[in-house]
């Protein structure tokens, strides 16, 4: 696909890796609609970047919201043609407490709402409205009409202890990959998933400088965290090679957690 010109939606575009992909997608020409619940941060990043770029405040987990920036999309631009799905949480929770009590459910099934529902409920509706689009154009003209790139993480292989509620949400975001890639094959839709490693966003700077140390140090090369940029790249490469599809892509400087 063509980058130049086409539209995305990226949610959790307000920070991280979402942001790092809003950059790379507009410096190559897309435009994006930033889908995302921090309103100041998406404001002011679609403010910075200008008018091939807008901004929805959105809950991934909400069909209404989630159909809002579609429609943004549609409306804006004239239509969407890919999207981005970075929106997450990470939920640190043992099954067990020191004193042998048992986990808080609500906060397991919050994290594998917002990481695997809400990235069923966007990959849903961006495909609705590609699919429409395509057929209302007399079905897929050429190979590539749209694309959907979905966030795992190592974790989904490697899992922590503490990461029941997380580890397990973005296995289910690897599961999806397949069965929607050979689905979306009639519309001219290819799906694919990113599994990063450790990343040097929002996220991971809340952790103590001890412990981001330590994270460092486990990466076998190149020793450092992975840079918001390289994300995004893979994301400008997945969508501009059409031969990509129906993979999960690790991007973790060969880490293996232990
Ligand atoms: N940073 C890493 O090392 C790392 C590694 C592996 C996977 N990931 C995954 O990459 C994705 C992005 O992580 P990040 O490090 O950029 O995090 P981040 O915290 O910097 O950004 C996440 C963004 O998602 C938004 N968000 C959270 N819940 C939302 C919801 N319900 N609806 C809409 N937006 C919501 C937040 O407002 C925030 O802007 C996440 O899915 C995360 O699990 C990150």
């Amino acid at each position: 696909m063509q980058i130049q010109g086409k539209t995305f939606l990226v949610t959790g575009g307000a920070s991280g890796l979402g942001e790092a992909s809003t950059r790379e997608l507009v410096a190559a020409g897309a435009n994006v609609i930033i889908a995302d619940l921090n309103s100041d941060k998406g404001e002011a990043l679609a403010n910075e970047l200008g008018d091939s770029v807008r901004f929805s405040r959105c809950d991934v987990t909400s069909g209404d919201d989630v159909q809002a920036a579609v429609a943004l999309a549609e409306s804006e631009f004239g239509g969407i043609h890919g999207s981005v799905n970075c929106a997450g949480i990470a939920v640190v929770q043992k099954l067990l407490d020191r004193d042998n009590n048992p986990a808080d459910l609500d906060q397991f099934s919050k994290g594998v709402n917002i990481n695997l529902v809400g990235t069923f409920n966007v990959a849903r509706l961006v495909a609705a409205s590609i699919a429409k689009r395509v057929a209302a154009n007399g079905g897929p003209a050429n190979e590539d009409q749209g694309v959907i790139i979905n966030t795992a993480s190592v974790a989904a292989y490697d899992g922590q202890v503490g990461q029941g509620s997380y580890a397990s949400s973005k296995a289910g975001v690897v599961g999806l990959n397949l069965p929607l890639a050979r689905e979306l094959t009639r519309h001219g839709i290819r799906v694919m998933t990113i599994a990063p490693g450790i990343f040097n966003t929002p996220m991971m700077e809340s952790l103590p400088e001890k412990a981001r140390g330590q994270l460092e140090t486990a990466v076998p090369y190149p020793k450092r965290l992975g840079a918001p940029k390289e994300f995004g790249e893979l994301v400008c490469h997945i969508a501009s090679n059409g031969y990509l599809n129906g993979e999960v892509i690790r991007l973790d400087g060969a880490i293996r957690m232990t």
